[in-house]
């Protein structure tokens, strides 16, 4: 790796993005990831996220050019936003970079007024350049009737030839929900599920490759990094989010592999895997036979012991309720945050930070 950049990696910095960025040497990074504020007016806990409409646009502008020049030649850029904003992104950004996919993350999202009820969220995939963009074709899992456990969609009289772990990932992604529970979300407004991340990063990255994303919230994307293998990098202004982000990179562990393929694990099963890495994979599954049985039958892991336990880190509820108070207050305190590390839901064990 360039040591220029080394200084940098496997860090959450706190700050500006548009100050730390210029610290970043130009095509240096395998994929740049943004998750900006949507100028929603959301409650974050340092950024005023209700910015005069040209204001946000400009503001936008200036981190998506840094995004471009600090992305390698191979290298993507993506852009995950309501469509609104993207229509303005893809605007800016052709100028710069190459349109490879408007993805369509199929998510119910805030009702803007008497029309439409949105249903997805967009991200703008663009390489750096025309050609030579790093870019796998990926799998997921068939999508079935939750009671009966048959295919949803009819095959008729192709199951034969159905790929026994499911279908490629097209450029609509359905199979992705957002954070139901609160107790498996941090105390962010807008946290993204991690696996849609690891779907990102399997389509754009390869082991050992520099994830950067200027606002890294909770640490999502640095997580999925670390857990696939990847170096990441995450710029964060508010400090709360960086510390939380640190204490759960902290019990993270580069381990969602099967084999020597990185895959993407969720509740128990495999949500994610590269078509090129199915010949590795196929000796751990259980495959339907014959193939048209494939209809009813799932294709299931040999044994689910091979799934990483996902260490839990939970925080204490009425401290954090506590820290949102003293800052209303003005006042600034220093708090003892007592973390519960829960593998497979058993306490395991405990240990305090100060945040
Ligand atoms: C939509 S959230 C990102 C959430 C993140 N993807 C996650 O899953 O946790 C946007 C984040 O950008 C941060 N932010 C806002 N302005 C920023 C800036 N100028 N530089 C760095 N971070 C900023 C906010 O504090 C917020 O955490």
């Amino acid at each position: 790796m360039n040591n220029e950049l080394e200084k940098y990696t496997n860090q959450i910095i706190q700050g500006d993005c548009l100050e730390l960025f210029k610290d970043i040497p130009d095509n240096l990074v395998d994929m740049t990831f943004a998750d900006p504020p949507f100028n929603l007016k959301k409650k974050y806990t340092s950024y005023n996220d209700s910015l005069e409409f040209q204001e946000y646009l400009n503001w936008c502008e200036q981190w998506i050019s840094e995004m471009v020049r600090v992305t390698k030649p191979t290298g993507s850029i993506s852009l995950h936003n309501i469509p609104k904003w993207l229509t303005y992104y893809a605007t800016f950004l052709n100028k710069f970079a190459h349109f490879k996919h408007w993805i369509s993350w199929d998510a119910p999202t805030a009702p803007m007024g008497k029309s439409l009820q949105p249903a997805h969220y967009g991200i703008l995939f663009y390489g750096k350049e025309t050609k030579g963009t790093k870019i796998h074709e990926l799998r997921y899992p068939h999508k079935r009737d939750r009671k009966q456990g048959f295919l949803l969609k009819d095959y008729g009289g192709k199951k034969d030839k159905l790929h026994p772990f499911g279908p490629l990932v097209s450029d609509v992604w359905t199979d992705i929900h957002r954070i139901k529970h609160n107790k498996k979300r941090d105390p962010h407004p807008c946290q993204l599920p991690i696996h849609l991340l690891d779907r990102l990063i399997l389509l754009s990255t390869d082991e050992g490759d520099i994830v950067l994303d200027p606002f890294s919230g909770t640490g999502t994307t640095a997580i999925s990094a670390k857990r696939l293998g990847r170096k990441y990098i995450g710029f964060e202004l508010d400090a709360e989010y960086v510390e939380i982000s640190k204490i759960k990179l902290e019990v993270v562990e580069p381990n969602f592999k099967l084999d020597k393929s990185w895959v993407s694990f969720y509740l128990n099963d495999l949500i994610t895997i590269r078509d090129k890495d199915w010949n590795k994979l196929k000796e751990y599954f259980i495959v339907p036979e014959p193939m048209r049985t494939i209809d009813y039958k799932k294709t299931v892991l040999k044994d689910k012991k091979l799934i990483p336990k996902e260490k839990e880190v939970i925080y204490e509820v009425n401290n954090i309720c506590k820290i949102d108070e003293t800052r209303k207050n003005g006042k600034v305190i220093k708090q003892i945050e007592t973390i519960k590390i829960d593998a497979n839901n058993d306490f395991k064990s405990e240990r305090k930070v100060v945040i």
